[in-house]
């Protein structure tokens, strides 16, 4: 399915979620809780997070700082933990829920499940959290981690919270390079890592990727010390403490320490966590997100927009029937992890599930027989892995008991309306409401969302601003706002918010230029999008140099910088395309250095230099190889037209007659036909 048939489906269907409460009445708090961001937060902030100090400045002073010269902060002067606040209140009065589940690890095979209660993943993170401290670090220090899908991710990056180290989790599918770029950037002394993973049967030899990493040049001088977590099987842990000057063996460290360790008090503008992320340039930006405003966003969007509630007493083991059991499938190396894996849930007092494996190990079933088997209520997947799903039709979800379900999640990138319909229709059996949740890596948690029981759905839209967001639609050449509906422009937000990331690490500039200059007053977000006549938003992409690949933020210019790191290449230009099952797929453009003839093995290397510069989701979809690229007669690439080839788009390819030499694009048409 091409991208234009994916927006020609009739998208104004109109799907009632069980409503409970009238919309008028969303959209009256929607408008008061925007009035006075400040109070509106502030309030939430005293009612649902214990502080060890109040913020300064009352209801009225929450918020102070502008987004024009980026010096936003919220509850300044407030202490609290964030840890504290996600594990160790729910273990004691008034809540004592410590013999109530935290984490439900499904590991790689399905019979591998681990249940860890509040009291146990107290213990475990205090350990965690002296044996980092024994190693060296100390508050302030950024602690890396590359780690698989197992519950001591989700633990050490609460101990990290709890002694006032920032972590900086990398995806565990990024390569060496990736993760030396980062670990040089956020100048982090410290790594934790596991000898191995799994995912989908195949191991994932996670130490040696991070010995690959540390060994380079540019972070061999950085990194004081490794933790390397034994791996779940066996076999993978022949390695010798001692024989590597920085490795620890941190399983048998950790099992060795007090179970008990004091939370550290952070000030509320204190950062968390730092999570890399793509823009327009080739270098990924270190995004920082802070302890108050980022726990309160994660904890009040997890509970608004699912329909949880905070978990304030001990569950009755004989009344399971009013708890949720909720899930999002996502990794926490992405902050779709972050947010609704870990802290969200936790800091709301529910269980979390964590999952090491992917939808199609052992078969396609497997997120079916994983919702009949635990009985999940709330199931948070990306678009992706429903068109893929959907491929293989609906026996596979039939065979499952999925009347548990209450709630279905979508995040990462737009749905379209048909995979939209498959997810309501055959895993909801249409009785769910299906939320789509618009929000980045930015943005810290959900800014766009519809409320289950609460907003009618438009399949393919995300509805309408969360609680606190005051929302804009910018005309994209003037900077003018649009007040009327409908409207098209780019998206903004008008006032500050808690979760919105504060900086980019060791860089303002650069947050100042992507996010805040170029629509003054705003934050701008750098996706497209129409609001109708009802006020839903529909997001219509990127409107920079970002792709969205499976719901991964990939950006061209890091694609195009592997390929010119390669020794034969000359000019690289990469594009998006569309793609039936990953939403958007790569292609690339080259020319190579003169001497070098295009041979299968070249064009083999040129794909996997991009995988070792980024990583195995970033692979190209096609790489085309010419003498030239369309320039302009000043010498710049004209990547519209290469858009539109490789999109076969060719109608509107428009005028070619100012290229420095048309013939090109002839040649570059039948090379791209070759793919198809
Ligand atoms: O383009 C939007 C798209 O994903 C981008 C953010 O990517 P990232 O920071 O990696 O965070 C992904 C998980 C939140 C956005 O700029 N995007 C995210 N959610 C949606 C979406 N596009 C349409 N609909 C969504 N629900």
């Amino acid at each position: 399915m091409s991208k234009s048939e994916i927006q020609e489906e009739s998208p104004m269907e109109v799907y009632d979620a069980n409503t409970t409460a009238p919309l008028s009445s969303h959209k009256a708090h929607h408008a008061s809780s925007i009035r006075d961001v400040s109070s509106y937060w502030s309030n939430l902030a005293t009612s649902k997070l214990e502080w060890f100090a109040p913020h300064v400045g009352g209801a009225s002073g929450a918020l102070s700082g502008s987004l024009i010269d980026g010096s936003v902060s919220w509850f300044a002067g407030g202490k609290l933990n964030v840890c504290h606040n996600a594990v160790d209140r729910y273990c004691h009065a008034p809540y004592d829920r410590g013999n109530d589940v935290a984490i439900v690890w499904e590991g790689d095979e399905p019979t591998s499940v681990l249940r860890i209660t509040y009291d146990e993943l107290r213990m475990e993170v205090c350990r965690i959290s002296n044996a980092l401290m024994f190693g060296g670090v100390r508050r302030g220090d950024v602690v890396t981690l590359y780690m698989p899908m197992v519950p001591e991710l989700a633990m050490t990056m609460l101990a990290c919270a709890r002694i006032g180290a920032v972590h900086s989790v990398i995806f565990a599918g990024f390569s060496a390079d990736a993760i030396a770029d980062r670990i040089q950037d956020a100048n982090s002394f410290y790594v934790v890592t596991a000898s191995e993973g799994r995912r989908g049967g195949r191991v994932l030899p996670l130490k040696s990727i991070c010995d690959d990493a540390i060994s380079k040049e540019r972070c061999a001088n950085i990194v004081r010390r490794v933790f390397v977590f034994d791996g779940k099987d066996e076999g993978g842990d022949k390695w010798e403490e001692g024989k590597e000057g920085k490795h620890v063996r941190f399983t048998p460290l950790v099992a060795s320490m007090r179970p008990v360790c004091p939370c550290v008090w952070m000030d509320a503008e204190d950062p968390l966590f730092i999570l890399y992320t793509s823009g327009s340039t080739g270098r990924p930006k270190g995004l920082v997100h802070t302890t108050g405003g980022y726990a309160l966003f994660a904890m009040v969007t997890t509970a608004n927009s699912f329909g949880l509630s905070q978990q304030t007493g001990p569950s009755d083991p004989h009344n399971m029937s009013n708890r949720d059991v909720y899930a999002c499938v996502a990794d926490a190396g992405w902050i779709t992890g972050h947010t609704y894996i870990v802290y969200g849930p936790l800091l709301n007092g529910l269980s979390t599930f964590m999952f090491e494996s992917t939808p199609m190990y052992p078969d396609c079933g497997r997120y079916w027989d994983m919702v009949q088997r635990h009985g999940i209520t709330v199931f948070y997947t990306a678009p992706t892995a429903i068109r893929s799903l959907m491929r293989y039709g609906d026996d596979a979800p039939r065979r499952y008991d999925l009347s548990s379900l209450r709630v279905l999640g979508t995040v990462g990138e737009p749905i379209n309306p048909a995979a939209w319909k498959w997810y309501y229709d055959v895993i909801g059996n249409g009785r769910c409401s299906v939320v789509d949740t618009y929000w980045q890596t930015e943005t810290g948690g959900h800014v766009i969302a519809n409320l289950p029981g609460i907003t009618p759905m438009k399949p393919g839209s995300c509805t309408l601003p969360c609680y606190g967001i005051d929302l804009a639609v910018l005309d994209p050449t003037t900077g003018k706002e649009i007040e009327t509906s409908p409207a098209e422009g780019v998206l903004a937000i008008k006032q500050p918010w808690p979760g919105m990331a504060r900086t980019c690490l060791g860089d303002h500039q650069r947050y100042l230029a992507v996010y805040m200059k170029p629509y003054p007053g705003y934050y701008f977000t750098g996706d497209g999008c129409r609001r109708d006549e009802d006020g839903y938003i529909w997001i219509t992409g990127r409107v920079d140099d970002v792709l969205n690949v499976s719901g991964h933020r990939i950006g061209t210019a890091e694609v195009e910088s592997a390929l010119v790191a390669h020794y034969s290449v000359a000019q690289a230009a990469v594009v998006g395309i569309p793609h039936e099952i990953k939403g958007q797929g790569i292609c690339c453009y080259v020319t190579l250095v003169e001497g070098y003839p295009e041979t299968d093995a070249l064009v083999k290397e040129l794909y996997l230099a991009v995988r070792t510069h980024i990583g195995p989701f970033a692979t190209p979809d096609m790489i085309v190889v010419n003498g030239a690229l369309p320039m302009t007669r000043s010498g710049k690439i004209m990547r519209r037209i290469l858009r539109k080839i490789a999109s076969s788009e060719l109608d509107t390819i428009g005028d070619t007659t100012t290229l420095s030499d048309p013939s090109v694009v002839d040649e570059l048409i039948l090379k791209v036909d070759k793919f198809f």
